[in-house]
């Protein structure tokens, strides 16, 4: 897998996965646009040549039109999209007979408009560059129904799937490959009432066929290879890479 002098755009480069994915990217010679809500986390590496960062709100149009262009700019193109951000409010995010419709439309802004704003910024540059490949973040949750539910985050991620692969059908004549991955339960910040509760961590291990939690190098692997060349042929699928959870009757 070769990302050698390619320029890539990461949303939610901030957090677990996405971080990990800009992270190992730029390890390979990729340089990287990085974009979240968090300030700049220490240690990215790749120095100034490898990476720029944007603080700011991936649900606010202009800010992702400024981010994403300035990064093709400053590398001279973009040829990969990772859509990260999400957000998970298991206090607010309920079912929809009784939540706060207010945390409805924020949940959808940040889980699924912000990845239809990174493509519509992104897929010019690709087109202009000859084609691309963006992988976009779901859920296994996205699968099924949930008790107790957490209606906006189930939906959005839901929509996340129909949306990639609307861009795979619209942009294959363009060369630009667009696969979601719906991730098992991930050790990161989302998850951050497990970290410290070992029991939690064994009790949600214990639904795992292969008796784990994720880690966000899993993610970043399966991220990479479906950027990467290895998967020319592959465009429009979700891929579970959640130790085997949707593979249980
Ligand atoms: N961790 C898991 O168990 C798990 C499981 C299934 C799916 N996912 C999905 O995978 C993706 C990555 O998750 P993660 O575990 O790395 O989570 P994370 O919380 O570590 O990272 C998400 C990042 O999104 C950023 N973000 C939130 N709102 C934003 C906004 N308005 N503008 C800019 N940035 C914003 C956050 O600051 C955070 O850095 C998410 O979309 C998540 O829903 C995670």
């Amino acid at each position: 897998m070769t990302f050698k002098n390619k320029c890539a755009f990461v949303a939610g480069a901030g957090g677990g996965m996405g971080l990990a994915i800009a992270r190992a990217l730029i390890e390979k010679g990729c340089r990287v646009g990085m974009a979240d809500l968090k300030p700049e986390p220490e240690g990215i590496g790749g120095g100034a040549d490898g990476h720029i960062y944007f603080e700011g709100d991936l649900s606010d149009q202009a800010f992702v039109e400024r981010a994403v262009n300035a990064t093709a700019d400053r590398f001279g193109g973009l040829d990969f999209l990772v859509n990260t951000a999400g957000v998970l409010w298991l206090d607010r995010d309920k079912s929809v007979t009784d939540m706060d419709m207010d945390v409805w439309d924020r949940v959808m802004a940040i889980n699924l408009k912000s990845f239809a704003l990174t493509a519509r910024y992104a897929v010019p540059h690709m087109k202009a560059n000859g084609g691309g490949a963006m992988v976009h973040f779901s859920s296994i949750d996205a699968t099924g129904g949930d008790a107790p539910a957490q209606d906006a985050y189930g939906a959005s991620k839901a929509a996340v799937i129909r949306l990639t692969k609307s861009l795979a059908i619209q942009f294959a004549g363009d060369g630009i490959r667009s696969n979601v991955i719906l991730p098992g339960p991930t050790m990161s910040p989302m998850q951050e009432r497990w970290h410290d509760d070992d029991d939690a961590q064994a009790r949600v291990a214990g639904f795992v066929p292969l008796g784990r939690l994720a880690t966000v190098d899993d993610m970043a692997d399966a991220c990479l290879f479906l950027l990467s060349d290895q998967a020319r042929y592959i465009t429009g699928v979700e891929l579970p890479v959640d130790g085997g959870i949707t593979a249980r009757v």
